[in-house]
């Protein structure tokens, strides 16, 4: 399976923020936004990522990330001229996925929470068609909206609908098959003039390949959209970090325990950050050896 990150956009409602710099690259507590989304990539056992951003920025994420190869993963980059919509990446990013699976993420979504390697890796092993994710929100009016039978089935996707009839929001995780770049092919942009990622995902579900995987209440998906959300997604990481001595989204350390790098290579990147206390993290955690 391929890999992309939609990491584009012109970040208008963080103004005055983003007005030179990328979303994208904005501070989530202590590291870069991207490195959440990329990280559930890397989760998922992904090892060849297209970063998708605007031809301002695209370089400042070649920049962060280079190649990948220090991670054990091969990163490329791709440019969208325009914000014509999420379902745009996929044919920005139809030469990578080749004849491939692909795993689209937003870069702007931050996902913590129990089991999530185990959910994206059975996910991704029965995939047939699409497998979308599912969170209960309180303002389901903002985003993708899921409906379901009584038997968890998926029925029904409405982007921003004004009366929604679930609380259940699509994430912006997407697992696809192949047939997905042709999907994204055939669609026509809504009446906002984008080609809309919940029109690719109808058409799976007309076609009956289209599953849900709800995340569940115990789960952690935040959003960083507005100045309030971002900071309390930042808050959210904080706290996370501090009590438990864990890292979320530590790409080096996950790097290692997926068996990307090895034990000398994560310990020579904390070395690299040795005057802070992620790098003497990633020191101790290669000095256990075997991840
Ligand atoms: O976050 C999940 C939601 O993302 C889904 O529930 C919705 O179905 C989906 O349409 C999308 O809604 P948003 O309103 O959040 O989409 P937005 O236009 O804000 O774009 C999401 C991210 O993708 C944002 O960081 C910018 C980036 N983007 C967006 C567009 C339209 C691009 O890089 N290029 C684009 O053309």
């Amino acid at each position: 399976m391929k890999g992309i990150v939609l990491a584009g956009g012109s970040g208008t409602r963080l103004q005055p923020v983003t007005s030179v710099i990328s979303k994208q690259i904005l501070p989530v507590y202590n590291k870069p936004m991207i490195y959440y989304p990329l990280s559930v990539l890397m989760l998922a056992g992904i090892r060849e990522i297209q970063i998708i951003s605007t031809p301002q920025h695209v370089d400042l994420f070649r920049s962060l990330l280079g190649n990948g190869n220090h991670l054990g993963i091969e990163l490329d980059y791709a440019v969208q001229k325009e914000p014509a919509g999420i379902a745009d990446a996929l044919l920005v990013g139809a030469d990578h996925i080749g004849d491939d699976s692909c795993a689209l993420i937003l870069g702007d979504n931050v996902f913590h929470g129990p089991g999530l390697y185990g959910l994206l890796r059975s996910s991704m092993a029965k995939l047939d068609g699409c497998v979308l994710f599912g969170y209960p929100v309180k303002d389901p009016e903002r985003y993708g909206v899921a409906e379901v039978d009584s038997e968890g089935r998926l029925t029904a996707l409405t982007e921003k609908p004004s009366q929604p009839r679930s609380h259940l929001a699509v994430t912006g995780l997407y697992f696809y098959d192949n047939d997905v770049v042709d999907i994204a092919k055939n669609i026509r942009p809504s009446a906002r003039g984008e080609l809309e990622i919940t029109d690719v995902n109808r058409v799976y579900l007309e076609q009956g390949r289209a599953h849900l995987v709800d995340l569940g209440r115990g789960f952690a998906w935040l959003d960083t959209g507005t100045h309030d959300s971002l900071l309390r997604a930042a808050q959210y990481v904080q706290v996370m970090e501090e009590r438990q001595g864990v890292w979320i989204a530590g790409l080096e350390e996950i790097a290692f325990r997926m068996g990307f790098i090895d034990a000398e290579a994560c310990h020579h990147l904390g070395q690299g950050l040795a005057h802070t206390d992620y790098g003497a993290y990633l020191v101790e955690i290669a000095g256990r050896g075997a991840p």
